[in-house]
């Protein structure tokens, strides 16, 4: 049995793909993504910054590669990601001297962008995470450029335009950490928002990015049941279960320094412990088995990449160091977590 197999008529089992998984020069990651996973996102290729660097100049070679794969694999094909405040090229909100644009000027290159992405795909890219982490830390919306130039309606005004290239694309609100009480309501005031003023939202992705011991479950619980009230799809969007110390107090001074100089986060090596194995099985299962819980609800579950050797996880939030957040360790062979949920299943 593989995932896919195993979570049949349950959820959709994907998972994030570089096009280097995907065009032939990593052939054992192929055929593992082929056996195991029936949905796809995009990691990188389909940012702003790498199919719309500048103004005037759209690059969708690995963007039409990836669904090009899933479409020879019959994949459900999800777009990530339309709007965000992160690899998203300076020029959206500039004039030509420099100086911030108008919002007139932003909603208009907002409108554009996502007319091209989405209308290019239009009828093959089955769902979109049109907006991505909107919602700040401390309180309330994030104050991305977005925001401080086109104002909070910059999130109905995307969604609108996505509908807009594309009537039947599925459409996706995407956040992390949305187990947290603030991030949670703060979410289910965007959603209710956007159905009050009856803007198309299918929705809501929680992505996921974990660590050993990170979640409480009766939060993770709650964030479910309130999510799924609002009568949208649930799901985990970005699943990973880093082992190392997360280094909370440390990562903004110190985040792009090398490990070495952090004894204390000292990573384990390419080999993980049989205790940590466990400890990261039981994680995932304590996990599947709400999820399990919500099977109506939840209605996919995808994981931040294929195996632990290509993870971000090994550079974030610190660069640099050996994760184990996957399924399928460096050798594309299945963990024990792997074994365990494919047994809850
Ligand atoms: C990450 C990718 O995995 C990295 O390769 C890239 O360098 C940075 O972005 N939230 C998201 C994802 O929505 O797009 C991010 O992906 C991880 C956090």
């Amino acid at each position: 049995l593989t995932l896919k197999e195993a979570y049949k008529d349950k959820f959709l089992i994907g998972t994030a793909l570089n096009t280097d998984h995907t065009n032939g020069s990593e052939k054992s990651t192929s055929l593992l993504i082929e056996e195991q996973f029936n949905t796809i996102v995009a990691e990188n290729c389909m940012k702003p910054e790498e199919v719309h660097p500048s103004e005037n100049i759209y690059d969708f070679r690995k963007a039409d590669q990836f669904v090009e794969y899933g479409e020879k694999h019959n994949m459900f094909i999800v777009g990530h990601t339309l709007i965000w405040h992160s690899q998203v090229p300076d020029w959206f909100f500039e004039n030509e001297d420099g100086t911030t644009c108008s919002r007139e000027r932003l909603i208009e290159r907002m409108r554009e962008h996502i007319y091209t992405v989405v209308g290019r795909y239009k009828g093959r890219i089955h769902a979109w995470d049109v907006v991505n982490e909107a919602i700040d830390d401390l309180e309330g919306l994030r104050k991305s450029k977005w925001y401080q130039i086109i104002g909070e309606d910059y999130i109905e005004l995307a969604f609108q335009f996505a509908h807009e290239a594309d009537p039947n694309a599925e459409l996706y609100y995407n956040d992390y950490s949305l187990i947290l009480s603030h991030r949670r309501e703060e979410a289910v005031k965007l959603i209710k928002k956007l159905q009050e003023k009856e803007i198309k939202v299918d929705g809501i992705g929680m992505q996921a990015h974990y660590g050993l011991d990170y979640v409480k479950i009766p939060d993770f619980e709650r964030s479910i049941t309130e999510f799924s009230a609002l009568n949208i799809k649930v799901m985990l969007t970005e699943l990973d279960i880093s082992v190392l110390p997360f280094p909370t107090e440390k990562i903004s001074a110190e985040i792009s320094q090398k490990y070495e100089m952090l004894p204390e986060y000292n990573p384990y090596t390419d080999t993980l412990p049989d205790s940590i194995q466990q400890q990261l099985a039981q994680n995932y299962v304590d996990l599947f088995k709400v999820l399990l819980k919500y099977e109506d609800k939840v209605s996919r579950i995808t994981f931040w990449g294929v195996n632990d050797e290509h993870s971000w996880r090994n550079d974030w939030p610190i660069e640099g160091r050996t994760d184990h957040p996957l399924l399928f360790d460096r050798n594309n062979q299945p963990k024990e977590a792997y074994y365990s949920i494919i047994e809850l299943g």
